[in-house]
């Protein structure tokens, strides 16, 4: 199965510190174009595109600029969203790595949309090693005229700002974010007020991952008819996968969204390492759900996983064989979760640590079934009652795990034998 490489395009191709290569390549004509646009059309482009957020909710990226547009504000803010905290996730580092001005562009057309004239890149802690490219890339962009002052000759001004955060996987949550770039602790803020009408600093703000703002740039380097006919109805564009695990070829590839999860594994992976069996399959990172073998024969977009019970988020996909076990890595994923927790709300706060120590004593042969109730019960209320995504997800492998490898935590329960967990 051969990759469709449109985010990718320019990957290795050119120098990414310098945007006179990006311009050659056809960068920046379609900021060119966007330019010349109302914000309305521009906003109308990307609805007919159909572009969906690739940081995890899959919410249409022109509602998020339609918001605000619509919204009364002196200042308005596009903000990029580079944390990549999901574990396992690699896919905005490449694109930050290989083809910044095109995470750049997208920006500056929304910032053209919506009448902002700042940009912030919160870049995750991790990444500050990226810093000297992205500084660079943005400096020749000023210098070819396509970043800063009246960009080519448009009397149309915008700049983008670089913040690191400071290694807190809650501050890729979009509020958590904004206090964070406020120089305040990273914690979820209430909502409403969504970011649309009040975000950073108190003023309406758009919130992209970078993959997103990417695929900007291509919808107005390309036509939103060329895109809206690439991946899936409801889904269109190419998507950034992210493989890690126990296959053969591990990496970042793109494909069409709708791409069979099978043969992702299979044809593009080269499936298992010798002598060993799928044992499971967990999309979307640790906050993803966790299938078994049998259920891999999925398609790969956002409204199909969901209706699986499960959510691509940002496209990783975590490949187990069966030198794992499935209650061990619950307990992992808990344990994770748990130390991420803000503290914030009493659900994420005590519920985490609760799950972790009862799925602990499940992994260690001491748990009951009445443990294995009264984590679905925990699990389920965190899922309806945390103040943000990351208590929701906390319960999704836990809840999905029991659904799908039922039997694995009898065995635990009954037998109390498992040569992983113990
Ligand atoms: C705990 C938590 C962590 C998140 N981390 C990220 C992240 O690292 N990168 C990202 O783009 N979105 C992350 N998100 C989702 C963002 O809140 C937001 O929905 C997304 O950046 C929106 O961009 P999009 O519309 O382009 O997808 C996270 C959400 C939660 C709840
Ligand atoms: S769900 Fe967890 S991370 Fe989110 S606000 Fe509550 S305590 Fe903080």
């Amino acid at each position: 199965m051969e990759e469709m490489r449109v985010l990718l395009r320019n990957s290795g191709k050119i120098d990414p510190r310098n945007a006179k290569e990006y311009i050659k390549a056809g960068g920046y004509e379609g900021m060119k174009k966007a330019l010349s646009m109302s914000g309305s059309k521009i906003i109308n482009e990307l609805h007919e595109a159909g572009l969906r957020g690739r940081g995890g909710a899959g919410f249409p990226t022109w509602r998020k600029l339609k918001f605000a547009y619509d919204a009364d504000g002196d200042i308005k803010y596009i903000v990029c969203n580079a944390d990549e905290g999901e574990p396992g996730t690699n896919k905005d580092r490449i694109l930050l790595s290989t083809d910044p001005c095109s995470v750049f562009e997208g920006m500056i057309i929304a910032g053209k949309a919506v009448d902002s004239h700042v940009g912030f890149i919160y870049l995750r802690a991790e990444y500050s090693y990226l810093v000297p490219i992205l500084e660079a890339a943005l400096e020749s962009s000023r210098s070819a005229g396509c970043l800063g002052k009246n960009i080519m000759g448009s009397g149309f001004d915008f700049d983008i700002k670089l913040r690191l955060g400071a290694g807190a996987y809650v501050c890729g949550e979009e509020t958590a974010l904004f206090e964070s770039i406020e120089g305040k602790r990273g914690e979820p803020r209430f909502r409403p007020p969504f970011p649309g009408i009040k975000g950073l600093f108190g003023k309406p703000t758009v919130l992209n991952n970078v993959e997103t703002l990417a695929n900007i740039a291509v919808i107005f380097q390309r036509g939103a008819e060329w895109f809206s006919k690439i991946g899936t109805p409801n889904s269109p564009g190419t998507k950034l996968f992210t493989v890690c695990g126990n296959v053969k070829r591990r990496g970042v590839f793109e494909f069409p969204m709708g791409v069979n999860l099978k043969e992702l594994i299979y044809d593009v992976c080269g499936g298992m390492e010798e002598g060993h069996t799928l044992l499971a399959v967990q999309t979307g990172g640790a906050s993803g759900a966790i299938i078994n073998a049998d259920q891999i024969d999925m398609t790969l977009d956002i409204d199909a996983v969901s209706e699986s019970g499960g959510r691509l988020g940002c496209g990783t996909i975590l490949v187990m064989d069966d030198r794992n076990c499935i209650v061990d890595i619950v307990r992992n994923n808990l344990d994770f979760f748990r130390g991420e927790s803000c503290g914030k709300c009493t659900p994420c706060r005590e519920g985490g640590t609760r799950l972790y120590q009862l799925i602990s004593k499940i992994a260690e042969g001491k748990g009951t079934i009445s443990d294995l109730r009264t984590i679905e019960d925990l699990a389920n209320t965190m899922r309806l009652t945390a103040l943000c995504g990351l208590g929701h997800s906390t319960a999704v492998p836990v809840l999905s795990s029991i659904r799908n490898f039922y039997p694995t935590y009898l065995h635990h329960i009954d037998k109390d034998k498992c040569n992983v967990c113990m």
